[in-house]
């Protein structure tokens, strides 16, 4: 039997937020699958040390130490870039804040909605078109199940979230049968630094997480068979993802308040 195509074989990707958790997961899981990688993140330590995981899987890896919070650090991603084939956007750097909205610092408020959605659009915005040209690759978004409802406890977050996934889905829709495939990949809690990152204690949907190789397993798996507009990780989460179409938008957002509050 023929084995399937393997799409991602001499593709050059990069992966946002490949400095650890899933992002670090989608990166060595493209480079087990053929892919020349582009890290992307703020820690050039843990950066270059995914790097060298890569290289030992015979692949190469370059780094770019990048704040994508600030149009200076997506500048600079796009800059460096500039002139090289970039075959594959994973846009999954994201960060979260938990606690009610009126306690959240405008500073933190405002790098959820610079990181997770105007570096994702801008990004998006200046690799598609040579994808698009070449009529191969595409972009995936890292959204979440928080994509589907509102998430009071981590509001700004969960829309945030929400424009990621309807951001990827209208993409989709655009680029359909021009070559290139675009996926919004949706997570439910999964092990990594996320929720340390957004303040919120150890008990916030602690149980049943993924792994960052699960989830990232499923994303590349989705993508690699050309499927979409959206995969939502996890059989589980599938439910959850889902429930807002069963339930009226007032219960949604209280039953999600208690998900969110641990
Ligand atoms: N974990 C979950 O339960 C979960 C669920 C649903 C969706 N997600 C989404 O999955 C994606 C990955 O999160 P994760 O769970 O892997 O979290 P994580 O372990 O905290 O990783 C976040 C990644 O984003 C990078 N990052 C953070 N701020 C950045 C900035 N200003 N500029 C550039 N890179 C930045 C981090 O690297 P540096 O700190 O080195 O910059 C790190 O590589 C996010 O979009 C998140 O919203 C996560």
């Amino acid at each position: 039997m023929t084995p399937p195509r393997n799409p991602f074989r001499g593709l050059r990707a990069v992966v946002t937020g490949a400095s650890g958790g899933i992002g670090r997961s989608l990166a060595l899981q493209l480079a087990d699958a053929g892919a020349d990688l582009v890290l992307v993140a703020r820690s050039r330590d843990a950066l270059e040390a995914v790097a060298d995981e890569v290289r030992a899987r015979g692949t190469t890896a370059s780094v770019v130490v990048a704040d994508l919070a600030t149009t200076d650090g997506v500048e600079q991603v796009v800059t460096r870039l500039a002139g090289s084939r970039i075959d594959v956007l994973v846009a999954n750097a994201g960060v979260g804040a938990h606690g009610p909205f009126v306690d959240e610092s405008p500073e933190r408020t405002a790098t959820q909605i610079a990181l997770n959605c105007a570096a994702v659009t801008a990004l998006t915005h200046a690799f598609l078109p040579g994808m698009l040209a070449r009529g191969v690759g595409g972009v995936m978004t890292v959204a979440s199940t928080a994509s589907f409802q509102p998430t009071p406890g981590m509001a700004v977050y969960g829309a945030t979230k929400a424009f990621v996934l309807s951001f990827t889905e209208a993409l989709w829709q655009e680029t359909r049968g021009r070559g290139v495939r675009v996926l919004a990949l949706c997570p439910g809690p999964t092990s990594t630094g996320f929720f340390d990152a957004a303040g919120a204690g150890s008990g916030v949907m602690a149980r049943g997480r993924q792994t960052p190789d699960e989830v990232a397993a499923v994303g590349l798996r989705v993508f690699a068979r050309a499927g979409g507009p959206t995969v939502v990780s996890g059989a589980g989460n599938r439910v959850t993802a889902n429930a807002h179409r069963f339930v009226p938008r007032g219960l949604m957002a209280r039953m999600s308040a208690l998900v969110t509050a641990g």
